[in-house]
């Protein structure tokens, strides 16, 4: 895994823009996999600035995100929808039919899950994949277990991420307890991976990611197998590595 340091989550999300706008500038019709979250926010602000400064486009680029809160739709001001839509979706020209992100309403969650992935590779796979990384290692919505999961599905959230995500609700108990999330296949089969990390909080899991086994109980270290993926973290994020790596 290739490290790219930063020296604060501005130069992080800097350097993750220019990576984005750099895979659609060589590619234009790019299927890009977005994730949401605090992290990649700064990232988009970025893209946004590129974008008025019509230094890139994305008029042929298509999206698939990687999860949404199962039970919220999408004009829930915390459904994963509505912040894409808000947060880059409208600020720059991708054209709205080309968005995909699970239906956290799906009365058929099996069946949508399946349909997703087969619509990710119907696009021909994703070319680059956005990725945060959980306090407790998790990748998209796929959580620490016993075995690592393939497909696309209707998972129930760890108490760490409820406890994590609160912070976006107006108390704990309205964050949902289940997800759609994109299954490990259909985001290792991405040709570029780009993950981000920002803070102290993330520093062990950035070290088990890197440095450990890979491990269901850390499912972000599976991106140990792929062979194109790109760390851009912060300092603090990056501190707990051993000397070799930092
Ligand atoms: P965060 O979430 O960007 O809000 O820290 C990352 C994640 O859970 O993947």
């Amino acid at each position: 895994m290739k490290i790219i340091k930063a020296r604060d989550y501005v130069e992080m999300s800097r350097k993750a823009a220019h990576y984005i706008a750099a895979q659609v500038l060589l590619k234009p019709n790019s299927v890009l996999g977005l994730a949401t979250g605090s992290t990649p926010l700064g990232t988009y602000q970025e893209l946004i600035r590129l974008y008025h400064n019509g230094e890139v486009s994305f008029i042929q680029v298509s999206s698939f995100n990687l999860d949404e809160y199962y039970s919220l739709g999408p004009n829930h001001p915390q459904s994963y929808r509505y912040f894409m839509d808000e947060n880059f979706f409208k600020q720059v020209d991708i054209q709205a039919e080309n968005t995909h992100i699970p239906d956290g309403l799906s009365p058929n969650p099996d069946g949508f899950s399946a349909d997703y992935d087969r619509q990710i590779a119907n696009a021909g796979g994703i070319d680059l994949q956005l990725l945060g990384i959980g306090s407790n290692g998790h990748i998209a919505f796929n959580e620490p277990g016993k075995v690592f999961s393939a497909q696309t599905r209707l998972v129930d959230l760890k108490e760490h991420t409820i406890e994590d995500n609160a912070r976006f609700f107006d108390s704990k108990d309205e964050v949902p307890r289940q997800a759609i999330t994109m299954g490990l296949k259909s985001i290792l089969s991405a040709k570029r991976i780009l993950i981000l990390a920002c803070g102290e909080n993330k520093a062990d899991a950035v070290k088990a990611m890197l440095e450990g086994p890979i491990d269901p109980a850390l499912p972000a270290s599976i991106l140990q197998l792929h062979p194109n993926v790109t760390l851009i973290a912060d300092e603090k994020a990056l501190g707990k590595l051993s000397s070799s790596n930092s």
